[in-house]
């Protein structure tokens, strides 16, 4: 293990924040915690949870995670702080980080974290925007790590909207050298950036690809991904969006045609029988409970990494 855990930026706003030496040694951090081969005391160090969306996972994992490091947290919730009331967030950001030795922000606009993390004089994590949730995708590596060992060969098919999850398993696959297939509706391709980072990161290796034949993309993968077509804030698209991804489940059928070792990963909530069937949620190839409880561990290495 190397002596450092200290990451070369102070935030964690984007998969981009982080260098794949780095992803490496999350993963392996995390791997450490979850089998109990590391105690770190951080000393009462605190962590604001600022919330402008629902999460189950993510705040708790959040919570858990800085308790196992000796930690606590302060629960922001915008409705009973002076966040909903349109407090700018500069203003915020600058007391906050007087307060809370690092800030986890779940909101919009990626541009609203960014402005966080410029003002915060302390870290600032994405628990998830419009753009990336690349703790997320941290947890997602982990998992297909515990099942494959290594990235070699790994070829990971996304079925489904081309979202926050869908731009940092881009990035976060971009920078472990994997194979990301991404199979949608014409139109909802993940976003250009993301897309012109991962072909950067990746060089001259033809591993992005961007499809909307869903059974082309999954033949030979090792790893189906899905999540909810609709994400938080786009519930008035749910009608159409319905009908767009018509063919876009992943159901038993759809699994049958990839490699004969994959497993299935969604990063839930889940709607059953829209984007995956109860019947692949709960079979021998879903790995989504393992996924949901390791984003505990990384959550835990991500922190002792920004607050080491
Ligand atoms: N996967 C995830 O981020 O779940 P929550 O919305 O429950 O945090
Ligand atoms: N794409 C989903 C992920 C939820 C964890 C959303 O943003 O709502």
């Amino acid at each position: 293990m190397q002596k450092s855990h200290r990451l070369a930026n102070k935030n964690f706003l984007s998969s981009l924040d982080i260098s794949t030496q780095e992803v490496l040694h999350i993963l392996d951090l995390a791997n450490n915690f979850k089998n109990n081969n590391l105690k770190i005391e951080l000393n009462n160090k605190v962590l604001g949870l600022v919330f402008d969306k629902a999460s189950t996972r993510t705040r708790v994992s959040f919570q858990v995670a800085m308790s196992r490091l000796g930690g606590t947290t302060v629960d922001l919730n915008p409705t009973t702080s002076q966040i909903g009331r349109g407090e700018p967030i500069k203003d915020t950001a600058r007391v906050l980080s007087r307060y809370c030795d690092v800030l986890a922000i779940r909101t919009f606009n990626h541009s609203d974290i960014e402005e966080y993390a410029k003002w915060s004089t302390n870290p600032v994590i994405n628990a998830l925007t419009d753009l990336e949730h690349p703790c997320q995708a941290l947890a997602d590596f982990l998992t297909i790590k515990e099942e494959f060992v290594n990235f070699e060969n790994v070829i990971l098919t996304y079925i489904g909207d081309g979202n926050n999850v869908a731009n940092s398993l881009i990035l976060c696959g971009a920078l472990l050298g994997v194979e990301v297939r991404i199979a949608c509706p014409k139109g909802y391709e993940p976003n250009p950036t993301v897309i012109k980072k991962a072909y950067e990161i990746y060089k001259n290796r033809n591993l992005l690809k961007i499809t909307n034949d869903p059974y082309n993309a999954v033949s030979g993968a090792n790893v189906l991904y899905s999540d909810v077509w609709s994400s938080m804030g786009e519930e008035n698209q749910k009608d159409k969006k319905e009908i767009d991804f018509k063919g876009f489940t992943i159901d038993s059928n759809l699994v049958s045609k990839a490699a004969k070792d994959v497993i299935v990963l969604h990063c839930l909530p889940a709607y059953r029988s829209k984007e995956i069937t109860d019947e692949v949620i709960e079979g021998k190839n879903s790995r989504i409970f393992d996924q949901a409880e390791n984003r505990m561990h990384v959550q835990q290495a991500i922190l002792f990494c920004l607050l080491s």
